[in-house]
Parts: C-alpha cells; sequence; structure tokens
C-alpha cells in the first residue's frame, strides 16, 4: 500500500489477474507475496517494473536468457524475420541453418528435432527411447525437475512424509490422478550415489527404456554430478541395453557442447531447451542418429511420429540462431568467469559474515544454500522450514537492493553482466547475511 493508501498497480494487477488466472499467474514459479513483479521492459540485465523499479536480472526468465534482454542483433534479426511471416505450414531455411549449428556443437548431435519447450524436448527423448529399445520404463534421479510429462515429472519433489526409503524410493506423483501406470513405470533412483542407484537398477534389468539424467540439476541441488556415479549409471545403461538420455535444458548453456562434454559420456539422446531459444519458446532433442531415426517419416514403419504445430519456427529460429552464434566459446569462459567472481564473492562474505551457508553450481550458474556443505543429493538439499524461512527473507532482501533471483536463491548470468553487476550481487548478499546472523 502507498501512504494514500491506494493500491499499488501490481497489486491492481494482481486483483484482476485472480479472477481469471487460477492463484492469479499463468506459472507457479512468478508467485510471491504480497503479488507477484510485473514487467514493463527490459534491457540488458536490467529489468523495469511497472512500478518504475529498476533491478539487475540474475533470473533470466528462469536461466532461460543467456544475453539477458533484448539483445540489439537479436531484436534486429527477429524483427526482419516478423515481417516475412512467424509461422508456416513449410519448412524454412532458417530452421535446417539452426540445426546444421546446434549439431556442430556437439559430435554427438547427428541429427536434432526442434520442439516448443523442455518439456516436450523430455517427452520426445523418453518416447523415442521406448520406441528404439520396446521397453515401457525409465528410470530417473529423485527431486530431479524434467518438465510436466507425466513420467519425467514423478519424484520431482517429494517431500520426507513421502519420499520413502532412501534404499527403495517411492514414486511420487505430482499431480493427483497421476496413472498408477506412469508411476509404477518409472524407478527413482538416488543421486551421486553409486551403490543404492546400481542396487535399484539391477532389479529391473533388461526393463529400462533409458536412464535419465541432469548432469548439475537444478532442483537436486544445483551440484554437478560425480565423474564415478556417471560412469557406473553409464556403465550399467551400456551393459544392459538402455538408453542414456541427458537433461541440458538448463546446463548445456555451461560449455559449448553442454556440460556433457565434462564427462567422458556420450548419451545416446539430449534434450535442449530454455536459452537455445534465444529468448522464444523452445525445446529440441538430438543424439545419435539411429536413435533419432525412430522418428523419420519415410521409414517403412515409422516408430515414433512426432510433429508440432509451432515447432521450429522461423522466429524461434531466428532468434535461437542468432543467440547461439554470439555464445561462442570466448563469450561462455566470459560469462562463466563472471559466475565464478560471484561463488567466490558470496563465499568470501559467508566466512566473513559467519552464517551457516555454502554454494553450489559450475559454468554460469550458482546456488546459496543456508546449510554447512554442499548437498549431494535431494534429500540433503531439501529445505527445513527455517531454512524456508530464511531464503524467503534473504530474496526479498536482495529484491530490496535491486536483484532478482530464481526462486530457489540461484543466479543465472548473462553476457549482459559485467563485474560491477556481479559485485553488486556479492554485496547485497553479504548485507543479507549481516542482517540474518543478527537476527
Ligand atoms: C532441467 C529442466 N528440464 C526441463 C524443463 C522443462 O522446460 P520447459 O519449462 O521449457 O517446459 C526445465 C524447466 O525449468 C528444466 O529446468
Amino acid at each position: 500500500m502507498s501512504e494514500s493508501n491506494t493500491p499499488s498497480a501490481s497489486a491492481q494487477l494482481y486483483q484482476r489477474a485472480l479472477e481469471i488466472l487460477p492463484g492469479g499467474v499463468s506459472r507457479n514459479t512468478v508467485l510471491r507475496k504480497p503479488n507477484p513483479l510485473y514487467v514493463d521492459h527490459a534491457s540488458g540485465a536490467r529489468i523495469t517494473d511497472i512500478e518504475g523499479v529498476e533491478r539487475i536480472d540474475f533470473a533470466n526468465n528462469m536461466s532461460s536468457l543467456i544475453h539477458g534482454h533484448a539483445h540489439p542483433a537479436i531484436v534486429a534479426a527477429v524483427t526482419e524475420q516478423l515481417h516475412k511471416g512467424t509461422a508456416f505450414s513449410e519448412g524454412t531455411e532458417i530452421e535446417v541453418r539452426y540445426a546444421e549449428h546446434l549439431v556442430s556443437r556437439n559430435a554427438g548431435f547427428e541429427k536434432i528435432r526442434f520442439v516448443n519447450s523442455g518439456t516436450e524436448a523430455v517427452m520426445g527423448a523418453l518416447k523415442a527411447s521406448r520406441a528404439f529399445t520396446g521397453r515401457a520404463k525409465i528410470a530417473k534421479v529423485e527431486g530431479a525437475y524434467h518438465g510436466q510429462y507425466d513420467y519425467a515429472e514423478v519424484s520431482q519433489n517429494p517431500n520426507p512424509t513421502n519420499w520413502g526409503d532412501v534404499d527403495a524410493p517411492n514414486s511420487v506423483p505430482v499431480a493427483h490422478g497421476t496413472p498408477p501406470a506412469a508411476l509404477a513405470d518409472v524407478l527413482v533412483i538416488p543421486y551421486n550415489h553409486i551403490e543404492r542407484a546400481l542396487a535399484l537398477l539391477d532389479q529391473h534389468k533388461g526393463e529400462l527404456a533409458c536412464v535419465l539424467m541432469d548432469l548439475m540439476s537444478h532442483r537436486v541441488g544445483l551440484r554437478p554430478a560425480e565423474a564415478s556415479f556417471v560412469k557406473a549409471i553409464s556403465d550399467w545403461a551400456r551393459a544392459d541395453g538402455a538408453l542414456i538420455v541427458l537433461d541440458e535444458v538448463i546446463t548445456f548453456r555451461c560449455a559449448y557442447g553442454g556440460a556433457q562434454t565434462w564427462y567422458d559420456l556420450t548419451p545416446d539422446l539430449t534434450a535442449l531447451g530454455k536459452f537455445i531459444g534465444g529468448g522464444f519458446p523452445v525445446g529440441a532433442l538430438t543424439g545419435k542418429a539411429e536413435v533419432m531415426n525412430v522418428m523419420d517419416p519415410l521409414a517403412e514403419v515409422i516408430q515414433f511420429p512426432h510433429s508440432g504445430t509451432f515447432s521450429a519456427n522461423p522466429i524461434t529460429m531466428t532468434a535461437g540462431l542468432t543467440a547461439m552464434e554470439l555464445f561462442d566459446e570466448a563469450a561462455i569462459q566470459r560469462v562463466n568467469a563472471l559466475a565464478t567472481r560471484a561463488r567466490e564473492g558470496i563465499e568470501e562474505a559467508i566466512r566473513s559474515t559467519g552464517i551457516t551457508a555454502c554454494v553450489t553450481g559450475a559454468g554460469s550458474l550458482l546456488r546459496l544454500h543456508l546449510k554447512e556443505a554442499p548437498p549431494t543429493n535431494y534429500r540433503e538439499a531439501f529445505w527445513t522450514p527455517e531454512e524456508r524461512r530464511q531464503l524467503t527473507w534473504l530474496l526479498d532482501h536482495l529484491l530490496a537492493q535491486g536483484i532478482t533471483m530464481i526462486n530457489t536463491c540461484t543466479a543465472a548470468m548473462s553476457t549482459a553482466m559485467g563485474e560491477s553487476e556481479i559485485d553488486t550481487l556479492v554485496s547485497a548478499m553479504e548485507s543479507g547475511f549481516v542482517e540474518i546472523r543478527n537476527r
């Protein structure tokens, strides 16, 4: 409320939104108390809300904007394409050019199909795995977020009351009414614990179409997977005939060919999304030609017919290609170095203030935990009620200091940032830590 007791423009807008959008929002992550922020405009690293308040944007639409907002080259290329049309029932040259660019970034990307979201990319990868292997079940890591497909979302957010035995985690549904058959067809394995994961996988020999993994899952704690864990799981999958599917919807930003290039591993399929759309809705599935060819409509038997009205639309393709050409090795090194500066600066602030906290992440990402040690799995990363309270307070503090973060206290850097933005983040964190310590 302002001094005159007139609700703010945002509060008024939220009241209208509550009438027609469930919860007043179109996606739950926008929600915050007392009302969501509503953006008026944004440019580069800065976002301005409808109250006229400007902030540095470390959320970057949930990590999907690698060059920040309204990058001039993307705006120019998309504007030109807008005049030529936005979506056709036919193919376009730009879709072929963009496909060529993406497969050139990683030798394991032999063929590619575009879709409209990360959810769709993961869904397509799971369906392609089933079509290729003729098996129904999948394995996934407890707590990992892979979008909203029934199978991929199993045990996305379990809690101590329902996650079950650590040696045999429950398949916990996200939505009420999830078909029991979907739960039965998903094996949930713990992250970074080789013996437990292998013991569970061994119970499903010959049954799994794939093992789905994110090599640095945001929700599992944003900690890179142990190389020994990745090797053990992929060796098991190879021996068993199950495919390896990587979800690089977030982590592809971390290295030129994706976080998978940090490991000695060639997945069968990789799901991509978020920043490869240059700011527009996107997803892609890519990988070995023999697996991708289950989608081949020229085959005598099409094992996995696949389409989507807006898939490979020329606006997304134009924005995506422009963004990714700009995101070359030098740009990646620069933005990753900014994140390293932030992680080190925050770690120093933790030391100097003496609060209980730690930082995880790699590449251009970081996440703050109000925990003594970096969590190695979902159960360790799970917030206690006190941590939830403190983190909510800290996110509000950062907002008041002119900084937006992803609501898990995660930051995704953009190439629009420089050292001064990073230093502003570090000092805002530090002042927050001082207040937390003195409470
Ligand atoms: C790792 C990962 N996979 C898949 C998805 C789903 O992507 P989308 O929201 O575009 O459907 C997300 C979204 O946050 C994600 O973080």
